[in-house]
């Protein structure tokens, strides 16, 4: 099959994109093609409009195509297209590590910049591990994940996380990480409006760990506050609290991963801020720069930054890691136009105001065919559909495919359709986008 690049003008084939996390030869022989996008919406090549239910990967919270991102970055492509970021530095990246660490939970202004949540992960993991070594502990080097986690797919990870099918073909990674369960409970919780009521007791895990391995070995936990790629799992009242308290009481370093949850997902600058809890360490993404070009941070508290630059000598480098593109000029422009467009149009407050309404539309979905749980945070959705027996996943895969065609892009996760518009979405949009699902859950089997 060939395809118009209509920019080019070129005819181009799509046999030589090995595509990530796809099913390359189901999908090329019936793609879904996406070409321009503007607010709310995508077109296809052939000029149909797509209602984005996801931001993307969930990181346009802005809305696409926004014209001051799109004009900083073509600025600063004319102005330093590229800068060393190895004892060197530019304006831009401290412009826009300034921006970032001025939304960051009190006491986490160390702004270490990667190009993806991935990065982001693993450079936390080595972070973690430093900090321990600078305090005379090397012997912490166990990490603790939790069951469905997501990570990225880096090592560190992909070791860290907790979805089976993304770990077992790598099993010589899998040394020295374990893993608390996941918080899915549909028994007590299916239908729970917000954070579920049931579960808090499942961060004794946490407490099980910690006498299983002697805290003298591990360096830190790592969890989404509010975990998203594995089906959007909430977490339960009361139980990050808990894990939060178990780690202080250990010397283990919380590490939140909010490569979903940042810049507003929840109607907060962190997830960090709507559960009131600061980790020590905390990942972003994605929505950092409404993803107009690849960045990721990691944001490292007082204590954890100043333990490992403090106990190098004096002139050396302190953490001997980084990215030949950490803080580039082009995503650190990005950063900055975003973030004052996120200022200016108080895009975290809309959140937080239109996530009453989204959880109402959402949860109208109760008794449309198939669906088993409706789970709803900030303006985060996820329904979860019963497997179809003998093949779990098809059936959520042919959902998001109806949905496509019908009009609306809504994310799959084997049967769990997951949601998380850009933060501008309109009520009509948000009734737009329940009522295709409610259309394509009742054609499909
Ligand atoms: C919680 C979390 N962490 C890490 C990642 C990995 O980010 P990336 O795909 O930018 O490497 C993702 C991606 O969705 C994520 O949801």
């Amino acid at each position: 099959m060939k395809l118009d690049n209509p920019l080019t003008g070129t005819m181009v084939s799509l046999d030589d994109w090995w595509m990530p996390f796809t099913a390359n030869r189901q999908f090329k022989a019936a793609p879904r093609l996406l070409a321009k996008a503007e607010g709310m919406y995508y077109w296809t090549p052939d000029g149909r409009q797509i209602l984005d239910g996801t931001a993307g990967l969930w990181c346009v919270n802005a809305g696409h195509n926004r014209k001051p991102i799109v004009e900083a970055i073509q600025k600063q492509a004319a102005t330093m297209d590229y800068a060393p970021p190895f004892q060197l530095g530019h304006p831009v990246a401290y412009e826009a590590a300034t921006a970032v660490a001025n939304l960051a939970p009190a006491g986490m202004r160390h702004v270490f910049f990667v190009n993806s949540g991935s990065e982001a992960a693993d450079t936390a993991i080595k972070m973690a591990l430093a900090y321990h070594r600078a305090k005379g502990e090397p012997s912490r080097r166990i990490i603790i994940g939790r069951e469905r986690g997501y990570h990225g797919v880096n090592i560190g990870g992909t070791m860290a996380g907790g979805i089976p099918g993304n770990r077992k073909v790598w099993p010589a990674m899998m040394a020295g990480v374990d893993h608390i369960r996941s918080t899915h409970d549909l028994a007590r919780n299916a239908f729970s409006q917000g954070m579920p009521a049931h579960g808090a007791e499942f961060a004794d895990e946490l407490d099980r760990l910690v006498a299983f391995h002697d805290p003298s070995n591990i360096a830190a936990l790592i969890v989404e506050p509010m975990a998203g790629s594995a089906g959007v799992l909430i977490p339960p009242q009361g139980y990050l609290e808990k894990l939060a308290a178990t780690c202080r009481k250990h010397g283990i370093l919380l590490i939140f991963d909010e490569v979903i949850s940042g810049f507003g997902r929840l109607g907060t600058p962190f997830a960090a801020h709507y559960f009131n809890i600061t980790p020590d360490i905390l990942t972003c993404a994605k929505a950092i720069n409404n993803a107009a070009v690849p960045l990721g941070a990691v944001l490292a508290s007082d204590a954890v930054h100043d333990a490992i630059v403090n106990s190098a000598p004096e002139g050396a480098i302190e953490f001997l890691h980084g990215y030949t593109y950490s803080g580039h000029p082009l995503a650190c422009a990005a950063v900055v136009a975003t973030q004052k467009l996120y200022a200016e149009e108080k895009t975290f407050d809309r959140a937080r105001e239109v996530a009453p309404y989204w959880q109402q539309a959402l949860h109208s979905l109760k008794g449309a065919r198939h669906v088993i749980d409706i789970r709803n945070l900030g303006l985060v959705g996820g329904i979860e559909l019963e497997a179809r027996a003998g093949s779990p996943g098809k059936r959520g895969l042919e959902a998001h495919i109806k949905c496509f065609e019908a009009g609306a892009l809504v994310r799959c996760t084997a049967d769990i359709l997951a949601l998380s518009p850009p933060l501008v979405i309109e009520h009509a949009q948000i009734d737009r986008i329940v009522d295709t699902i409610r259309g394509a859950l009742q054609s499909i089997d």
